[in-house]
This record gives structure tokens, C-alpha cells and sequence, in this order.
């Protein structure tokens, strides 16, 4: 039994903050930008506008481009690094209420930017093993509520943004997908969200019981030199290894739907794969790098444009904070 995407959706707020918008607050400009990483603006949520909100509208438009009703969901995973709420509840639990998915189950899931594609697999098991179900999975980051909007290194880079995909069953197609999940912790440093257990518990001097919790906002920090050199490395051999493993050569990939995180990145993949970077698709330049919802966004709006045909060999590739990477090399739509 094959499993399928059964249809697409996304969502993107509004609200649009160009480099030159940044330049007017940050010592930057848009030539630096634009000639670092490819980005001209990114979308960013208004008040209001939260990771579930975001992530129920993409799902929405996944569930009626698949024609699937909320009762038949039987799973919702949200993979975020930005939940609603830190840590419970999860922001999947919210959508689910949100959907009217009555009774299916819901967990966020932490991958950072390789979160899709480590949910794609979690929804491939749930589907295989729950006869009649489909599963809902959900790419959504509201981003902006944890960069520093001082620190121009870090904050120029990302948007806000989901995407989300049904994924179920078909019996009468045959497996195609090939999966790689990975991770390298000895990285975890270079890519940190502060405001978790790690951060000092605040006693107080005079009864020696821990203070009230420290008001400060998490913000995300980042080395990107080293992010850059393990992201073009790990890339470049995930899609290597999902090629080796049907024993087909990197130039039969039809498309390659690759995380969005710096147009630098993906095209020095691109040589290393010795792939044309018109095979790789682009839309960093107006979304920036919307983390787990970057490959989701991608996928609707290729869905949408009616570039992904059926049977085109597809790659998704992604990594992020973790550090974690993983990819997936499927024949559209099938599983
Ligand atoms: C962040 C990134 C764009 C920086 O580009 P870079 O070419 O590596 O630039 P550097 O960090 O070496 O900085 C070069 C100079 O530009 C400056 N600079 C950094 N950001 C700037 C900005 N927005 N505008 C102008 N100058 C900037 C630096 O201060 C530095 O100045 P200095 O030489 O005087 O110290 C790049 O490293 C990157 O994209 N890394 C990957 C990050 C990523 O994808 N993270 C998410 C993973 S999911």
C-alpha cells in the first residue's frame, strides 16, 4: 500500500517588511541583503495573527484542495519551533479544535527547519498502521515574535508563514518514497532559542524559593557562518544518499523542493549536486526562510502553479537548528 499527498495549502500574512523597510531602522541595506541571501521581503504576522491561525488556514486549504472532511482526520501534527504557547498546549492541539477534527490526535513536533520533512515520515507510519485515516501535517512558524529586530545578522533572514499537506492512503499504488531523518548535535549551539530550562533559575536572596519567572521575550541567536558550511554540506549529501538508495543518478531528479533558507546556500548545493539550479525551486526572495513551513509553502504554491506534474521525481531537503537535516525523494504525489 502507497501513502499520498492528497492535497496542498499555505498561508502568508498580509503584511510584508522589505529590506529597505529594515534599512530604515537597521544599518543594513537592500543590495547586502538581496546579494547575501536572495531575500527582497518577507511576510510577517499582524497582532492577532498567531502559529495556529496561520497553520488552520493552510490546513484548510489542504483539506479542500483533498476533498478530506475533518472527521476523517485521525492525526494533526504541527511541526513548529514558535508554538502558540511554550510549550503546552501544543499548537497542533489548538488546530485540531480550531479544524472541528474532533477526537484526532495532536502534537506539535521540534525539528526546527527540517520539521516537515521528519513529520511527513511521523504521518507515512500513523497512515500505514491506521486503516481509513489521514493524517494532517502542518509546517507553521511565527518567527517574528523571537528574532531580535536589532540584531541584522539574524533578523533579516526570516518570515512568517505556513503550509500544510493531507496526507492518506492508496492501495493501488506502489511505494515510492525514500526517507533520510538526521541529526548532528555537536551543533546545537549555533542556532539557540532562549527561554526554555536552560535559562537561570531566578531565586530570591531573601526566602531562597525561586523568584517569579524571568520576563524577558526568548529570542533566537545564530552563527550563520557555521550554519552556512554544514547547511551546503548536508544538503548536498542527503540528496546524494536518497538517490544511492534507489540507485538512480541526481540528474534524473525532476525538481527539488529544498529548505529556503539562503539563495547562496541552495545554489552552492546545486554545484555540488551538479544540478541545474533551475531544477531547485525558489521563493525565498518574497518568504525569506519561514523554517518548518518553508518546504510546505513551496510544495502549494508549485501544486498551484501547476509545475508539480504527477510521477515527476521529486526531492525535499531540509536542516535547521538541531542541528538536524533530512529529505524525502518520492514520484509526486505518491509516498
Ligand atoms: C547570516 C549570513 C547571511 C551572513 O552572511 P556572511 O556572508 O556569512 O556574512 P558575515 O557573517 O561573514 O558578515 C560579513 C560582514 O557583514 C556584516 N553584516 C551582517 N549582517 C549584515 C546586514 N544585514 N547588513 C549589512 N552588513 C551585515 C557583518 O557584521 C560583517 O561585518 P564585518 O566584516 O565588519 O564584521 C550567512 O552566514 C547565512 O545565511 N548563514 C546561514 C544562516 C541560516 O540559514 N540560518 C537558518 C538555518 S535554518
Amino acid at each position: 500500500m502507497a501513502i499520498k499527498i492528497l492535497g496542498t495549502g499555505s498561508y502568508l500574512p498580509s503584511k510584508v517588511i522589505t529590506n529597505d523597510n529594515l534599512a530604515s531602522a537597521l544599518d543594513t541595506s537592500d543590495e547586502w541583503i538581496f546579494s547575501h541571501t536572495g531575500i527582497h521581503s518577507r511576510h510577517v504576522a499582524e497582532d492577532g495573527e498567531t502559529t495556529s491561525t496561520m497553520a488552520a488556514k493552510a490546513a484548510k486549504e489542504a483539506m479542500a484542495a483533498s476533498g478530506v472532511q475533518p472527521g476523517e482526520i485521525g492525526l494533526v501534527v504541527v511541526a513548529t519551533s514558535t508554538p502558540d504557547f511554550c510549550t503546552f498546549p501544543s499548537t497542533a492541539c489548538i488546530v485540531q479544535g480550531m479544524l472541528g477534527c474532533e477526537g484526532a490526535g495532536a502534537f506539535d513536533l521540534q525539528a526546527a527547519c527540517a520539521g516537515f520533512v521528519y513529520a511527513l515520515d511521523m504521518a507515512r507510519g500513523y497512515v500505514a498502521t491506521h486503516p481509513g485515516k489521514k493524517a494532517l501535517v502542518i509546517g507553521a512558524e511565527c518567527l517574528s515574535r523571537i528574532l531580535d529586530w536589532t540584531d541584522r545578522a539574524c533578523c533579516i533572514l526570516f518570515g512568517d508563514g505556513a503550509g500544510a499537506v493531507v496526507v492518506g492512503a492508496d492501495g493501488e499504488a506502489t511505494p515510492t518514497a525514500r526517507v533520510v531523518l538526521g541529526a548532528d548535535g555537536r551543533g546545537s549551539h549555533f542556532i539557540e532559542r532562549s527561554g526554555g530550562t536552560k535559562d537561570a533559575l531566578v531565586l530570591d536572596p531573601k526566602t531562597g524559593i525561586p523568584a517569579r519567572p524571568d520576563p524577558r521575550l526568548p529570542v533566537m541567536t545564530l552563527q550563520g557562518h557555521d550554519v552556512f558550511a554544514f547547511a551546503v554540506r548536508v544538503l548536498a549529501r542527503t540528496a546524494q544518499e536518497l538517490c544511492d538508495m534507489g540507485g538512480e543518478a541526481v540528474a534524473d531528479i525532476d525538481r527539488v523542493f529544498a529548505h529556503q533558507a539562503n539563495g547562496r546556500i541552495i545554489e552552492a548545493v546545486a554545484r555540488r549536486m551538479k544540478l541545474p539550479l533551475e531544477k531547485f525551486f525558489l521563493n525565498l526572495d518574497t518568504t525569506a526562510n519561514t523554517s518548518a513551513a518553508s518546504i510546505p509553502i513551496s510544495l502549494d504554491e508549485a501544486v498551484r502553479k501547476g509545475e508539480l506534474r504527477d510521477g515527476m521525481k521529486i526531492l525535499m531537503i531540509g536542516f535547521g537548528a538541531g542541528l538536524t537535516y533530512g529529505g524525502v525523494r518520492c514520484d509526486w504525489p505518491t509516498l
